[in-house]
């Protein structure tokens, strides 16, 4: 989509709206804190001097920008700043626009207080890095921080200051299009990753002119929403909340993220966006976050629907509930918002004027902490904007992140790594396309200029193979859905030909092929938000495109590219090599290639398990046992015993899945002791021996299970990970410390606790592993 934000048409129309409705109307990574403020002199004196409209106003992020990510725009923005109506605004894009913005606030409007600039600055900024499910199946933090970080400074040289990010939600249901946006299904992976966005985006000191204050969403527990329908119903007991689903945001807020942003679902019956015991007791009392929380969207005007009352009651619930900044309220499509009603609700007594200083407090604060009232133009260097976004370096750690996130799901006699040599015919809707390579909620990302597929592989294989094309099929037979699932201009144009001509090209080349690989699965909008799924395996025509280059006979690979979990049984079972590369960002063609061909072993491990069908949803690794587990593990139904008549218990690829070229062998399992006390360690080894004939990395994973407890407990927790390097030939020991702290849990009091008894601990390769070791947690 934004590429059309270059469009000058767009920029020009802005631009003008917003100076015309002036003119027209002229007649540590620290959070921010109320409580132990360091600005809470400076703020208290601007407060002094505010009207009761420009407070309201500083609550107000309205929507006027190039992107629009929901269904509202504002409109008189301009004049709206002047009169101190606006606290922020969100997606709008480059330093000449954003600078001609807070020049209103700063130089036009009475009280000169600048605006914040946010944006949805979720994969990487224009050079953009996989999404999110992506990433996070690299395991690797550092390199995720380091995306974060890189985006940071792309971003603010391009003078955004506040980001909405990271997306922590946690999710066990791949009809939910925005597992795509998140970290998978684990807690404690979730949490390292929540922690390293947050440092990477606002490393220890929010007022440089490089970092970006983050905002963790959607607050809380989104991803489960029912049936994976967006923006559902939640209903959770709060022991599973606890335990399975909170602990991420709760990493991001310890990691000192600066705001937060409430979600769209209700809460134990109460809409986040107005749940008092979510943004007030849990948040702030029991966590101690001290920044401010941002509606999403026009989440307090969905309270109506939701049943929470009028325009007055909305706004009053959610601003006494802990809302201090309302997004997209101001727009046309919503009616309830601060700036609409807040006044009214405070003429009858709903909110107190306390509550509106404490809001507005704590925006201004958020302003003094990066470093706004100092100078507002501190993220408005077009000098920097142009030599520090989108650079060559950026793109090549975009190749390199690329590569690292993709999985090897299958690999049959070795068919991959790939040679360079004879003729390699690349079949598929997604071999030959720019724009869907970034994926979704990558609003800002050049995409036309990302690297194709086609592209990618000419360079690698230069003239050392003979490649062939052909786009073998569109996304899918219905172009009503395939109209659905195109957002942000993020297109995969309708071939005229019809499917048979598409197919026969497709099939003339691949007879003349030694080796095809098939590039296909969901475009970019198939899955993000609003795109949940009732199928989720490869579109039909696509899968018929598949099971005919089969039947040629020739080898095939298959390229999936996806933003959720697919069910992928047939093709588990037909295709022989299955790289799931998800949309790899600005260099997808490269990165996919370095894999194809060897130059990068594939490392990446599913965050998120792979079902066999629709039917087994949710499923997840760390699951109960319940009364009646099954006694075998082949699979064989046993009656009533927890299973099905017509499918397996297990999925078709688990958490933590992944293969690698070469082969690693683990022994020498070792544990320290068999009993520790409450303030013992234990140390947990392994050996792990590169026995293949490649270099390569391995995720390797410890999961613990408390056997015995006042609750029941999952079979199986990840509680630390490491990945290592290993040379061909090499064998490397790893060692992991587990403390009683690794052991504890939310008992059915909500006291966070380790219970003496027996646990085991598990090491291995995924999620599955069977490697296990005992030992006594004493008094
Ligand atoms: C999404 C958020 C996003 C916001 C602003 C909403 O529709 O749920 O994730 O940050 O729009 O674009």
């Amino acid at each position: 989509m934004t590429n059309q934000l270059t469009s000058k048409f767009v920029i020009l129309a802005i631009i003008t709206l917003i100076f015309t409705s002036c003119k027209t109307e002229t007649n540590s990574a620290q959070s921010s804190s109320v409580d132990k403020n360091p600005y809470a002199a400076q703020v208290d004196s601007i407060l002094a001097l505010m009207t009761f409209e420009e407070k309201i106003g500083q609550l107000n992020l309205p929507v006027s920008g190039d992107i629009t990510t929901g269904q509202g725009t504002s409109s008189n923005v301009g004049k709206k700043i002047k009169d101190g109506l606006v606290g922020g605004m969100f997606n709008i894009k480059s330093v000449e626009k954003i600078k001609a913005v807070q020049k209103i606030a700063v130089e036009e409007s009475r009280l000169k207080i600048p605006l914040l600039f946010g944006m949805d600055v979720i994969h990487g900024y224009e050079t953009t890095f996989p999404i999110p499910l992506g990433l996070s199946s690299s395991w690797d933090l550092e390199l995720i921080e380091k995306t974060a970080r890189m985006a940071a400074t792309e971003a603010s040289a391009d003078g955004i200051n506040w980001t909405f990010s990271p997306m922590v939600d946690i999710s066990r249901d791949p009809r939910w299009g925005r597992v795509s946006e998140g970290n998978g299904e684990d807690p404690y992976l979730g949490s390292r990753i929540a922690e390293a966005m947050v440092k990477g985006y606002q490393q220890d000191d929010l007022s440089k002119n490089n970092t970006l204050m983050s905002c963790v969403k959607h607050f809380a527990l989104y991803g489960a929403s029912e049936a994976g329908r967006d923006y559902n119903t939640v209903d959770m007991s709060k022991i599973r909340m606890y335990n399975e689903y909170l602990e991420p945001y709760k990493a991001a807020v310890d990691a000192g993220v600066g705001s937060v942003m409430a979600s769209f679902n209700e809460i134990d019956g109460v809409p986040a966006t107005g749940n008092k015991w979510l943004l007030t007791e849990l948040l702030r009392d029991d966590w101690g976050f001290n920044g401010f929380v941002v509606t999403d969207y026009t989440g307090i005007y969905e309270m109506m629907a939701h049943g929470m009352g009028s325009e007055e009651q909305v706004v009053s619930q959610a601003l006494n509930a802990g809302i201090d900044m309302d997004m997209a309220g101001d727009s046309r499509v919503a009616s309830a918002a601060f700036i609409k009603s807040l006044k009214g609700a405070y003429n009858k007594g709903l909110v107190s004027m306390v509550e509106i200083d404490t809001a507005v407090k704590r925006m201004l604060t958020a302003k003094y902490e990066l470093g706004l009232f100092e100078d507002p133009y501190k993220y408005c260097d077009s000098e920097r904007a142009k030599k520090e976004v989108f650079t060559t370096e950026n793109r090549a750690f975009a190749r390199k992140v690329g590569a690292e996130s993709m999985v090897l799901l299958k690999n049959e006699n070795n068919l991959l790594p790939l040679k360079k040599e004879g003729t390699i015919a690349l079949i598929g809707p997604l071999a030959n396309n720019a724009v869907n390579m970034a994926g979704t909620w990558s609003v800002a990302t050049q995409q036309e200029k990302s690297n194709p597929f086609l592209s990618g592989l000419k360079t690698i294989v230069g003239n050392t193979a003979n490649i062939l094309y052909a786009k073998g099929s569109n996304i899918d037979y219905d172009l009503e859905l395939e109209k659905r699932a195109t957002m942000f201009n993020k297109d995969i144009p309708r071939d005229g030909r019809t499917d048979k001509q598409l197919l026969d090209e497709a099939l003339s080349i691949a007879k003349k092929a030694d080796v095809i690989i098939a590039a296909i699965g969901e475009s970019a909008e198939f899955s993000g938000e609003s795109s949940s799924r009732t199928e989720i395996g490869i579109p039909q025509v696509q899968k018929d495109l598949l099971n005919a280059l089969l039947k040629t006979g020739k080898p095939v690979v298959l390229v999936l590219f996806t933003g959720r979990p697919l069910e992928l049984v047939e093709e588990n079972e037909n295709v022989p090599a299955i790289l799931n590369v998800w949309f790899p960002g600005s260099e997808a063609g490269l990165a996919i290639s370095d894999v194809l061909f060897g130059y990068v072993n594939p490392s990446g491990k599913l965050t998120a398990t792979f079902p066999r069908s629709v039917g087994q949803i949710p499923i997840f690794y760390n699951h109960k046992n319940t009364g009646r587990p099954l006694s075998n593990e082949e699979g064989q139904f046993e009656k009533f015993k927890s299973n099905y008549i017509d499918e397996r218990n297990e999925p078709l690829y688990p958490f933590g899945y992944g293969l690698s070229y070469t082969k690693f062998d683990y022994s020498n399992f070792k544990i320290s002791t068999n009993s520790i006390n409450m303030d013992g360690t234990i140390d947990v080894s392994v050996d792990v021996t590169n026995s293949g004939d490649y270099d390569g990395k391995e995720v390797v994973q410890l999961y613990i299970r408390d056997v015995v407890g006042s609750v029941t407990r999952p079979l199986k927790e990840l509680k630390g990970f490491q990945k290592i390097e290993i040379k061909k030939g090499e064998t490397k020991s790893v060692t992991f410390k587990l403390s009683v702290e690794d052991l504890k849990f939310y008992n059915s009091d909500l006291d966070f606790v380790a219970e003496p008894g027996k646990f085991h601990v598990f090491v291995g390769t995924d999620s599955r592993t069977k490697m296990m070791k005992e030992f006594q947690l004493t008094k």
